[in-house]
């Protein structure tokens, strides 16, 4: 297992968010910091620090754009000259090379080059197609992510994964490529659907079992002013996960080792989201039932106890996440989990990784028996 010790260098005790928190990603040149806050999208400081452009483009999309693009356009234009948009249809099923490419159409339709820096605003979905589309356009332009779905802002806002679905497996096409910066404006959460909300405190959670049971038990005594978008607590819960990722990814940018247990739920959730068509499922939906997956696996494995099994549980569905697994494939259900696992990045010659935890706050990547893989399926799934 890997231990990780995280804890004793940072703190759980929620701080007040006046007028900011600030998160730093150690990447050597790539560092960037990400900043924490209220009313940050319209405020031209947040942005005093970026380098010169002749222009810059914000990708939105047809949602966040009407209820947000306004005030970051201002900020920006009291700095840059030209201020383009891009407005993206919404939805996981739109994560497509078709849609990259109409942010490549605008790029080009604009003269847009080498230096002008991209804005994504949105939640994960634009964050990960503009980046990809940044790290692809003329090899390489910067960007910014302004995320604004709670899923974004604690977990694929940070750590440099961009990239697109294919229709056999999700986010199979991408690169790493680091953001100058992340603005969080934690205003931008009051207009989230409930059910995306949800969505991301499965990312939340997801941090406590695999490198913070302090964190774990501060998430479950908080789980009620959480879904209730209490500002300190949805504040804290923004900046303990940007930690531990920071944490995580500083150590180990391009997933060589460590950085794969912040996918602990995602086997099973990949192969849900694809299964069910993406779109059915919510990424942070498929991701707290993956997390229920992986944590029978656990027990299986010999590494949990039931009981730490049915806490997981319990606090998963307290966030308003689904527990029991979708039947993919009336005839062999559980078959057609493993063929969509298979597809899997962290998959080496075919053989399932999975990330399971031990109970002490570490997580690991392990292969486990079809067999066994088949019993949790089948015990989680109706
Ligand atoms: P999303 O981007 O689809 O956003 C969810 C919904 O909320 C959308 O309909 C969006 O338009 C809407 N929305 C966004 N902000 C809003 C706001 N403030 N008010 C009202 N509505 C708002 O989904 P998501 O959960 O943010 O992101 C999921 C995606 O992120 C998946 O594609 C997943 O693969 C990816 N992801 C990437 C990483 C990474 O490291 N790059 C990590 C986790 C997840
Ligand atoms: N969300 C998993 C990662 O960033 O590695």
């Amino acid at each position: 297992m890997n231990v990780l010790a995280p804890q004793s260098s940072f703190s759980n005790t929620p701080v007040a968010l006046s007028p900011s928190a600030i998160v730093s990603i150690d990447l050597q040149i790539r560092s960037y910091i990400i900043d924490i806050g209220a009313a940050f999208l319209g405020d031209p400081q947040l942005y005093s620090n970026l380098p010169h452009a002749s222009s810059v483009v914000i990708v939105s999309n047809t949602t966040v754009a009407p209820l947000y693009a306004q005030p970051l356009q201002s900020a920006l234009q009291a700095r840059y000259a030209k201020v383009h948009s891009v407005v993206l249809p919404d939805g996981e099923e739109f994560k497509t090379w078709q849609t990259l490419n109409l942010i490549f159409d605008a790029l080009l339709q604009h003269g847009c080059d080498r230096k002008t820096i991209l804005f994504a605003l949105g939640g994960g979905v634009v964050g990960d197609m503009t980046g990809f589309a940044a790290a692809s356009y003329m090899r390489g332009v910067p960007f910014v992510q302004v995320p604004t779905t709670l899923l974004a802002q604690v977990d694929s806002s940070v750590g440099g994964k961009t990239g697109i679905n294919h229709p056999l497996g999700k986010n199979m096409i991408g690169a790493f490529y680091q953001p100058l910066k992340v603005v969080c404006d934690l205003d931008t959460l009051k207009t989230l659907p409930m059910r995306e909300l949800s969505a991301g405190l499965a990312e939340v959670i997801k941090y406590g079992p695999i490198a913070d049971l302090v964190f774990l038990d501060w998430i479950e005594a908080n789980m009620d002013a959480l879904m209730a978008r209490d500002g300190p607590t949805l504040a804290h819960a923004v900046k303990r996960s940007c930690e531990i990722k920071a944490w995580v990814v500083g150590q180990d940018e391009r997933e060589s080792g460590l950085r794969a247990i912040l996918n602990f739920g995602h086997t099973f959730g990949h192969a849900i989201e694809a299964g069910l068509g993406y779109g059915m499922w919510l990424h942070g939906e498929a991701v707290g039932c993956g997390m229920v997956m992986a944590a029978h696996l656990s027990q299986r494995l010999g590494l949990i106890d039931a009981a730490y099994v049915a806490r997981l549980t319990q606090l998963i569905q307290r966030a308003g996440l689904p527990v029991v697994g979708p039947v993919l494939d009336e005839a062999d259900n559980a078959g057609r989990y493993l063929d969509l696992m298979r597809v899997d990045k962290k998959a080496e010659g075919g053989e399932i990784k999975f990330v399971v935890v031990d109970g002490a706050g570490s997580a690991a990547l392990r292969g486990a028996p079809d067999a066994l893989v088949r019993e949790v399926i089948d015990g989680c799934c109706v």
